[in-house]
């Protein structure tokens, strides 16, 4: 009976142990590396207003792993340390930003 449970919660564990690990977290990341210039909610800051941004996600994407060579710094260059997958999932973020 214990045995039984004990195999249950660990089967389940391992279930769910690859989706936390490998799912970008969009709104970390915003946190993490463009809260900072652009606010905690997108409201702006150093950086403009990301929130109801004219901008697609896919727009927003290549910005942020490409860079822009007519856009001013820090977008010049692609931000430092973001998986596609973490860009895509930022780009998400920011798009539910209202
Ligand atoms: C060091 C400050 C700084 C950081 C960090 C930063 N940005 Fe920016 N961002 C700016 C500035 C300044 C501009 C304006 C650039 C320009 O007008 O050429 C900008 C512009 C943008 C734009 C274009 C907005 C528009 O309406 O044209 C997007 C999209 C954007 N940033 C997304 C991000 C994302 C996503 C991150 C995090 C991965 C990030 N930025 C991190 C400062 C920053």
């Amino acid at each position: 009976m214990k045995l039984t449970k004990m195999l249950t919660a660990t089967a389940m564990g391992l279930c769910f142990l690859p989706a936390l690990s490998f799912a970008a977290d969009g709104a970390a990341a915003y946190k993490a590396k463009c809260a900072m210039c652009h606010g905690a909610e997108g409201q702006g800051k150093v950086g403009p207003a990301l929130k109801a941004t004219s901008l697609s996600a896919d727009q927003i994407m290549a910005l942020i792993t490409t860079g822009d060579d007519s856009k001013k710094p820090p977008h010049k260059k692609p931000v430092n340390g973001l998986s596609p997958d973490d860009a895509k999932a930022v780009a998400d973020y920011i798009k539910t930003l209202k």
